[in-house]
């Protein structure tokens, strides 16, 4: 952040007000107006945060209009075809590519924290099987806290560096319990032999009964919608973990609270929302329809996988995934897959009709996810705790810089009350 000894001028009531301007690295400059409450007297109004800077960042950079990701300022497109999950989450959380020894010690102690406390087990146990994955996640990683005592302490840099490998090395074992539970089959234990996503995929789908062998492209799939989904600046669910830690909270509780905030279909739970909207539409005789509702005021039906609030022009993770789609598609043999059908249809249907190109809505990230997960045999249910566990290394990342910073202070946003002003409690008999 840069003081440029810039100013903007506030004329309220007679007054003027200097408003210091900042300056990012890239993107549009910043007014502070920090002091404003207490020099004029006045609150700021921006529900939705549609204007407002939480705070500052040096992690991730999105540019709306660019439709441009950059983490630590490499390209999203960049590390999505040549980079790997774990190395996408040593840049996140330390600033920097890994040199090959890094990379090897990082990889280690990830892979050293696979597996869950066995009383972890048990817990499990105590919800019903037909719970959907995210509420046993939050649930789960909530009382992470319960099971790890030792790194709860967010004032020990030590304790936040062992939270935060626990966190990116158990997610996927916990989501992948969260699965087997469901569908009655037992736990399957990690295997530390194997790479991050292709661990993942044998958790999910290996049986004791006999072998499962990962394949390559599949894993590589699978890490490709992890990095996609690694992190994306000040969104609602990291916004969500940063408030949440702003307290002083332990990292298990924030980052359940950031699971909580990701489950909603405005947010991660659109792509579960996505695929069930493609397949209630069926067939692409019926796109009109729908399309139709989905520009019609009087009807809460939108076009999920549609929309963003920072992208105006193309999410750039939904090109990578688009081109991801007809490989992994193509590879399992179901390109044909009607569902696919409907989507491609979908797409163009809507990228052509006004209402969307007026609003600047484009398929996002959540769009082609889904079909891809679906045709490597998750359940609808599956596909947000898979973004949740994706998007862990960047919650943990925007946490960990959060609580270094000597700014951080508890978020208390202000409110523009239109309530009732003081009146006199009336008694029951009265009213
Ligand atoms: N279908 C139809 N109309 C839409 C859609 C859509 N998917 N998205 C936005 N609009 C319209 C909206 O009705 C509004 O129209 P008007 O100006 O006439 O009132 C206008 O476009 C602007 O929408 P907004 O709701 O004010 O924009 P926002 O920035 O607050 O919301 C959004 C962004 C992503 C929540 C929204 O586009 C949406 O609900 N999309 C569908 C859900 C979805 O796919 N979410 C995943 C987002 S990407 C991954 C993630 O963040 O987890």
């Amino acid at each position: 952040m840069t003081d440029t000894k810039k100013t903007a001028q506030l004329s309220l009531n007679g007054e003027t007000y200097e408003l210091p301007i900042f300056s990012p690295t890239t993107g549009p400059d910043v007014l502070d107006i920090r002091k404003l409450y207490g020099q004029a007297g006045v609150f700021t109004y921006d529900p939705g945060f549609t204007s407002t800077a939480s705070c500052d960042s040096t992690i991730t950079y999105i540019d709306g209009g660019k439709g441009e990701l950059l983490h630590r300022g490499y390209p999203i497109d960049q590390l999505a075809s040549k980079s790997h999950h774990l190395e996408v989450c040593y840049l996140l959380l330390y600033g920097e590519l890994p040199t090959a020894a890094q990379l090897e010690d990082f990889e280690t102690r990830v892979t050293r924290h696979t597996m869950v406390h066995e009383q972890m087990h048990n817990f499990f146990r105590g919800f019903r099987r037909d719970a959907h994955p995210m509420a046993t996640l939050v649930g789960v990683v909530g009382a992470m806290s319960a099971f790890y005592h030792d790194s709860t302490d967010i004032n020990d840099p030590w304790q936040r560096e062992v939270a935060a490998i626990r966190l990116i090395a158990k997610l996927p074992t916990i989501a992948a319990m969260a699965y087997k539970y469901s569908i009655g089959q037992p736990f399957v234990y990690p295997r530390n032999d194997l790479d991050y996503a292709a661990n993942f995929l044998h958790m999910c789908f290996s049986v004791p009964a006999e072998e499962y062998h990962v394949d390559p492209i599949l894993a590589r799939a699978m890490d490709r919608i992890f990095i996609l989904h690694a992190d994306h600046e000040q969104n609602a669910s990291t916004s969500t973990v940063r408030l949440a830690s702003s307290s002083g909270a332990n990292p298990f509780a924030c980052i359940a609270a950031g699971i909580a905030c990701l489950w909603g279909p405005a947010h991660g739970g659109a792509n579960q929302a996505c695929l069930e909207m493609l397949k209630e539409i069926g067939s692409v005789d019926r796109i009109p329809e729908f399309i139709e509702r989905a520009k019609d005021k009087n009807d809460p039906f939108r076009l999920m996988g549609f929309g963003h609030r920072v992208y105006k022009n193309t999410d750039p993770r939904a090109t990578v995934l688009k081109q991801s789609a007809d490989e992994v598609l193509e590879l399992l043999g179901v390109e044909n897959n009607p569902l696919l059908q409907v989507a491609k249809e979908l797409e163009q249907t809507a990228l052509n009709d006004e209402y969307f190109i007026e609003k600047k809505l484009f398929p996002n990230v959540d769009f082609y996810s889904g079909i891809i997960l679906e045709a490597m045999g998750f359940p609808t249910s599956m596909f947000t705790p898979i973004f949740a566990l994706s998007r862990t290394v960047g919650w943990i990342s925007q946490w960990k810089e959060m609580i270094a910073d000597p700014q951080n202070k508890i978020g208390r946003p202000r409110q523009l009350y239109l309530g009732e002003t003081a009146r006199d409690y009336i008694d029951i008999e009265s009213r």
